[in-house]
Order: structure tokens, then sequence, then C-alpha cells
């Protein structure tokens, strides 16, 4: 399904209702151009899980960890491989404890192709319109 968002918080709410049929255990796939919407929405999912930290994009620390306030998804993992490319590989950046647990949510901005199909549970795409709105194909009911 696709939504047309005109605002950052719009992109926000979306995220907030991906989360709550979140069960633990998957992994984003987020797709789309620069400045398109991905950080903005992995916010949302931030705040949807309660994490109090500020969610930044991770494109010079190519992973950022945060704790969440959630009862039974306790980390979001987000991570950025727009710098690495094909190099950005699951089993190299340090992510197997990360990789499945039930209690993690893992989300990846630029994933490289040989991610896509194997590891990936949930794609989501983002195209950008204009400069305020944004397209969002992600499986969530209307
Ligand atoms: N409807 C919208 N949804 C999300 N962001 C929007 C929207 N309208 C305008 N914006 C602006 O677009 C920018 C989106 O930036 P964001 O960092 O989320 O993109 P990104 O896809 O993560 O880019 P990058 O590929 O560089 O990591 C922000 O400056 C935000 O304020
Ligand atoms: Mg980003």
């Amino acid at each position: 399904m696709t939504f047309s968002t005109h605002t950052p918080e719009e992109t926000k709410q979306l995220a907030v209702q991906l989360a709550s049929s979140l069960q633990g255990g998957e992994i984003l796939a987020l797709e789309g151009d620069l400045g398109s919407g991905k950080t903005t929405f992995v916010q949302g999912l931030g705040e949807a899980l309660g994490v109090k930290a500020y969610v930044r994009s991770p494109s010079f620390t190519l992973m950022n960890i945060y704790h969440t306030s959630h009862p039974t998804i306790h980390f979001l993992v987000h991570l950025d491989c727009y710098r690495l490319g094909p190099l950005c590989d699951l089993q190299g950046l340090e992510l197997e404890e990360w990789l499945h647990r039930s209690d993690v949510i893992i989300v990846i901005e630029w994933p490289p192709h040989h991610l896509l199909n194997k590891n990936v549970s949930i794609s989501i795409i983002f195209e950008m319109i204009n400069a305020q709105t944004r397209n969002i194909s992600l499986p969530l009911s209307p």
C-alpha cells in the first residue's frame, strides 16, 4: 500500500502505525533517494518504541543502537549502508549479537542488493514527489 505524507510528522505517524504490527526480530529495509524521509521514518519508529535518545542518521557511525522502553522489543538497531555500498554485510559489522533476536528491530537505510532477498522481512520504499510530499510504500492496511 502506498501512502502520501506531506510533513515529517506524517511520515513519523506512518512509522508509529507500522510499529504496532512489529513482533520483534524483523529486519526492515528502507529504500529511496537522499532526503526522501528514511531517517525521519526511523525517528517515528523510535517514538513508537519509546526510545528516549534522539534518533539521528547513522551515515557516519554506520550503526546506532537505541534502548527502547517497549515491553518486548528492547532495542532498535539503525544502520545506514550508503557509504559501504555492497560491502555492507550484516555478518561483518559486529551485528552478530543483534541478529536473530526476538527483542530487536533492525532497520537498514540504503540496503545493498545482496541483503534484500535473503535477510529482509519488510521492505519500505520512499519516493520524493516534491519538497513536502513523499510517497511511502509499506505493508500496512489503510
Ligand atoms: N513528508 C515528509 N516526510 C519526511 N521528511 C520530509 C517530508 N517533507 C519534508 N521532509 C524533509 O525531508 C528531509 C528528510 O530527511 P531524512 O534524513 O529523513 O531523509 P533520508 O531518506 O534519511 O536521507 P538520506 O538518504 O540522506 O539518509 C528532512 O529534512 C525533512 O524535514
Ligand atoms: Mg537517512
